[in-house]
């Protein structure tokens, strides 16, 4: 078994973020989505794996390297511009040979990883195991009708009225036979080539195609919105601890809390689930629940909670609590104490920001 991980694409919604940086190298509770993507694999017994990457390759490369640092052997796969998930297959093809393979979108998350599923496909005769989840507004997933015993009657890709509630988790596996598949669908109205096609042609050229439903969390993180959600899943799961060389002065640390090295809290109070990154300064804070602080942050006189703040930033003075906020590398925010109190801007492209 072989694992290809999708890891191209633009990453439009996470603007501005993904001007600068790939969103699959994001991190959740301090490790970016696209290392959980590949421990989750790798602790399911799959050490080659090829990642699909597009415009932001090279900044994927350097991150991830030749994989071992993981316990995985990467081969890289380049896809000249985001022409869809099946399209993504198919020029994956050369890596994959005759070999069942296991496909992770490089933007998910999942609860209690993938080793059952893994199982439960070599020992089948299955074409293809998809994944799908109940979710309450399933209109920017792939959706599945199943028909009373279990198998699928059809999907859909995007659908504007969601004909069931059972969205397309981004975890798919597959033999050989996908190929004929993928080589042999049109793009889709969106431009794309849909990997929802590709399962249909499987579907109604006679393969099997076994349909699972997960029942923990699942999150992909598409969104900003989505992101905090995923944090707060993780940092739920979190094993706390506190590095020893770490500084802590006249502070309260909660119990589930993990403060990494050369950390340093100060007069401070820290609520958990909370993960603090390395060599971070928090002095005279409330660091509250769900809030992923990477490192070398700098949190002075201020209230943050289920945030996400990553690294190099530096938070300072600031009158109201920092609440379901996402802020990118190196951002300074910072109260204006001289006059005239003005509020001074500088924001990338597609920012938002809510005042009070
Ligand atoms: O997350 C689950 C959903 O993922 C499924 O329910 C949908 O059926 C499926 O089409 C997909 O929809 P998204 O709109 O979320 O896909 P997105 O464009 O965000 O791409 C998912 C991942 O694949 C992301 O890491 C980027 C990568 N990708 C995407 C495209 C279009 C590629 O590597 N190459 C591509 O050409």
């Amino acid at each position: 078994m072989k694992g290809l991980i999708l890891s191209g694409g633009k990453g439009t919604r996470l603007y501005p973020l993904t001007y600068t940086r790939a969103k699959q190298l994001i991190p959740v509770a301090n490790k970016p989505v696209l290392v959980r993507v590949i421990e989750t694999i790798r602790d399911a017994g799959v050490n080659e794996v090829g990642i699909v990457i597009g415009q932001t390759g090279p900044e994927i490369r350097e991150a991830i390297g030749d994989g071992s640092r993981f316990g995985v052997r990467i081969t890289y796969i380049e896809q000249p511009s985001p022409d869809g998930l099946a399209h993504a297959v198919k020029i994956s093809q050369d890596f994959l040979g005759d070999e069942p393979f296991v496909m992770f979108l490089g933007d998910n998350v999942i609860e209690g990883g993938i080793s059952a599923l893994i199982r439960d496909f070599t020992n089948h005769q299955w074409n293809s195991q998809i994944v799908l989840k109940r979710v309450p507004d399933p209109r920017s997933f792939g959706v599945a009708v199943l028909k009373s015993d279990q198998s699928i009657e059809y999907l859909v890709e995007k659908p504007q009225t969601p004909p069931s509630d059972l969205a397309l988790i981004g975890i798919y596996m597959f033999d050989s036979t996908v190929f004929q598949a993928v080589n042999a669908i049109k793009p889709s109205r969106r431009g794309e080539y849909e990997i929802t096609d590709a399962i249909q042609w499987l579907i109604d050229h006679g393969s099997h195609v076994h349909a699972h439903v997960h029942d923990g969390w699942w999150i992909d993180t598409g969104k900003p919105i989505d992101m905090i959600e995923a944090n707060c899943n993780v940092l739920d799961e979190l094993t706390p601890g506190i590095a020893e060389d770490v500084v802590i002065e006249h502070s309260q640390i909660d119990r589930r809390v993990k403060i990494e090295r050369g950390a340093r809290v100060i007069n401070s109070i820290v609520h958990g689930p909370t993960i603090i990154g390395e060599d971070s300064l928090l002095e005279n804070c409330y660091v509250g629940p769900y809030s992923s602080i990477y490192h070398h942050v700098t949190l002075a006189n201020c209230e943050v909670e289920r945030s996400i703040i990553l690294e190099n930033c530096t938070i300072r003075d600031t009158d109201a609590r920092l609440h379901g906020c996402l802020i990118g590398r190196n951002v300074m925010v910072q109260r204006k104490l001289e006059k005239p109190r003005t509020l001074t801007l500088n924001l990338a492209d597609n920012s938002t920001l809510w005042l009070v």
